[in-house]
């Protein structure tokens, strides 16, 4: 053999010591090393010596073997730590990363404002389900199959009996079939319609109430919505009760609040009326308080369903509802 195993593993830890990167120790494990490597051949010769060299030169030659292989590793984790060090260290003078803040949604956030004024008033907190049955939808507030009413409030039909609801008054028998008079609720949610322009979108939200006692008058209605007008806009703020139709009140009434947008004077929002329809209301049908088993010889009540859309329209001076679901962040963050 040409060189004694001592030499190769000189020359060996001589170009490790040289090696300036892992790139350069990888080649040179594998010069001593690899399948053809210095060591590797020497081994391989070994069968050429004499048999009384032949041990001797095994054990040196393993020897060497495990020794340079367990130096190029460390060598490499060395250069491998260094390396991960280097590119993980931190620069404590680097401006750090803004964590993005989100916020509630306008129309979350006007819903909220509608719920506290009715807690103030001494009204709990309601819910019901999105996917409402057609009974508490229609059937239960005086709403039979095939009654003009439903041509109004078309929706998203699930199956013949299922539907999207298209209000949130179904809360209304749910909640009375559960508990006896008195009631004082509010009952927030999205509602579903088959419905889309300036003021209208396919997806809404309305805030219900219902009220029913001894002796609950219209008076009553007119009272606690006038209040609710005033403390979410302010005192100045004109309503207006027209009389209007519902099969689940008597009387009933839309409720319009006079156009913040154009003043009163007539824009393409208020349909050049100067008034917006924020809500619908009316004294319970006996009809409704039958299908719930409330006797309407001792109750009365009164209920609304309010469009929160529209009354963030009016508090932010908003022109088109569509801009509330459009998820442009530019508009969005102004709230
Ligand atoms: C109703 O939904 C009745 N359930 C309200 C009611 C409750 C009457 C209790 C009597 C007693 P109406 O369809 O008018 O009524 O809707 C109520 C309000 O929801 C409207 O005044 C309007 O502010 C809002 N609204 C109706 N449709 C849409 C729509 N597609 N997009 C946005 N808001 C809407």
């Amino acid at each position: 053999m040409e060189k004694t195993i001592a030499q190769i593993e000189k020359e060996a830890l001589k170009e490790l010591e040289a090696a300036p990167d892992s790139e350069s120790i990888k080649a040179i494990s594998a010069r001593y090393l690899g399948r053809k490597g210095a060591v590797t051949r020497y081994l391989r010769n070994i069968s050429t010596l004499s048999l009384e060299l032949r041990p001797e030169a095994g054990e040196k030659a393993n020897k060497t073997k495990k020794t340079l292989d367990a130096l190029f590793k460390k060598a490499l984790n060395k250069l491998e730590s260094a390396h991960i060090e280097t590119d993980d260290r931190i620069d404590v003078s680097l401006p750090g990363r803004a964590v993005r803040q989100g916020s509630l949604h306008p129309i979350t956030q006007i819903t909220q404002q509608i719920c506290d004024i009715f807690i103030r008033l001494g009204f709990d907190v309601a819910e019901g389900p999105e996917v409402e049955t057609d009974y508490y939808n229609f059937e239960a507030l005086n709403i039979p199959k095939n009654h003009p009413a439903r041509d109004m409030q078309d929706t998203f039909y699930i199956s013949n009996n299922i539907v999207l609801r298209t209000h949130t008054s179904p809360t209304q028998p749910r909640i009375m079939e559960k508990q006896k008079p008195p009631v004082r609720i509010i009952a927030p949610g999205k509602v579903y319609r088959c419905d889309s322009d300036l003021t209208h979108t396919p997806m809404f939200h309305q805030v219900e109430g219902l009220l029913v006692d001894k002796n609950v008058s219209f008076g009553d209605l007119k009272g606690v919505l006038t209040t609710f007008v005033h403390q979410m806009f302010d005192k100045e703020t004109g309503l207006r009760f027209r009389p209007s139709f519902f099969p689940f009140t008597e009387p009933s009434a839309e409720v319009d609040i006079r156009c913040v947008i154009c003043k009163g004077d007539g824009c393409r929002v208020c349909s050049k009326t100067g008034w917006l329809e924020v809500l619908g209301a009316g004294m319970v049908h006996p009809a409704v308080f039958e299908n719930v088993g409330y006797d309407t010889t001792r109750y009365t009540g009164f209920a609304f369903g309010m469009g929160v859309e529209r009354i963030a329209m009016l508090k932010y001076g908003i022109d088109d509802i569509r801009k509330y679901f459009e998820n442009d962040l530019r508009f969005l963050r102004q709230f």
